[in-house]
């Protein structure tokens, strides 16, 4: 297990490069209390720790992926005591968002069942998301009340088309994960009974990436969006000269030695040989 711990809310299992972090309250359909937003802070950190962890799975036990916020334990707790209503937004947004994308490792959101309101965020924040084809999604703010807060419209608008943010925002109506699949909220959705194999053969595929090259082009694909296009040409210049003198593999040399004098391999096709 190296340097995995154990939470109460938590789950860490590893399996083969690949850590499942799994949201581990299936009683209460692994809503977020501020108890899973500070274990899941944690847990996240051991992720980044251990050597053994190439890539995370972000997961629910049971029959949820995340049911969002506890309404209990998250919101009516803490209406009268903003001290603790500040402390446990921190800690929401620092795992789901501030960590979660930006993580030094890929990441895979493997929506397993009910996904609603604020897990959003965390689906949004991994690099990539598969879904069963029986997940439920659902923004169900506006059903009691009140708006996809946190960042959940920021990040619904920046993922989903301005006709389908509205129409799930407004409407609160469910979608399945094969819908979440057509309207690219995920990448793909396959059935349950395969969606953890499918999820180990896309860890596995990634954990073949030379680690470096990987973050800086997921930051990228991130970062430009909020650029014109000659901040991004200055950004990207910028990131590139750094990948050449800062990756410790020398990749761009490999696959090139590898390409132009070896024809060991085809870049169009696969990975160079790290
Ligand atoms: N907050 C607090 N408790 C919850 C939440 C939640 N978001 N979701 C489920 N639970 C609890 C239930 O209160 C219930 O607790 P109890 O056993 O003590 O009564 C337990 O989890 C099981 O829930 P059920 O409703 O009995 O389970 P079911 O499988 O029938 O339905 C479903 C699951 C559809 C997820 C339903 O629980 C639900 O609608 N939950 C709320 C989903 C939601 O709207 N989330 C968005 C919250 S807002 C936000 O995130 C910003």
């Amino acid at each position: 297990m190296g340097t995995l711990g154990t939470y109460e809310t938590v789950r860490l299992d590893h399996e083969d490069g690949i850590t499942f972090v799994v949201m581990n309250r299936p009683e209460k359909r692994n809503a977020m209390s501020p108890q899973l937003h500070f274990d899941m802070h944690d847990a996240l950190d051991d992720c980044i720790m251990d050597d053994a962890t190439k890539v995370v799975v972000l997961t629910g036990a049971g029959n949820a992926f995340c049911a969002g916020q506890d309404i209990k334990e998250f919101f009516r707790a803490s209406d009268k005591d903003p001290k603790a209503r500040l402390r446990n937004r921190r800690a929401s947004h620092a795992w789901r968002w501030e960590k979660l994308s930006k993580f030094p490792k890929p990441t895979i959101a493997m929506i397993n069942g009910y996904c609603f309101g604020g897990a959003f965020t965390q689906v949004s924040a991994c690099d990539l998301a598969i879904a069963a084809d029986e997940a439920v999604f659902g923004l169900s703010e506006v059903n009691w009340g009140i708006i996809p807060g946190g960042i959940v419209s920021w990040n619904v608008a920046n993922v989903l088309g301005f006709r389908d943010a509205m129409w799930f925002a407004l409407t609160g109506e469910t979608f399945t994960g094969k819908e979440a699949a057509a309207i690219k909220f995920v990448n793909r959705s396959v059935p349950l009974a395969e969606l953890r194999d499918t999820t180990v053969k896309l860890a596995h595929s990634l954990q073949q990436k030379n680690p470096i090259a990987y973050r800086y082009t997921r930051d990228a694909i991130r970062s430009v969006r909020g650029m014109s296009v000659e901040q991004a040409a200055d950004y990207l210049n910028a990131k590139s000269d750094a990948l050449k003198t800062g990756d410790p593999e020398q990749g761009r040399e490999k696959a090139m030695r590898q390409f132009l004098d070896e024809k060991s391999f085809k870049p169009g096709f696969g990975n160079f040989k790290r």
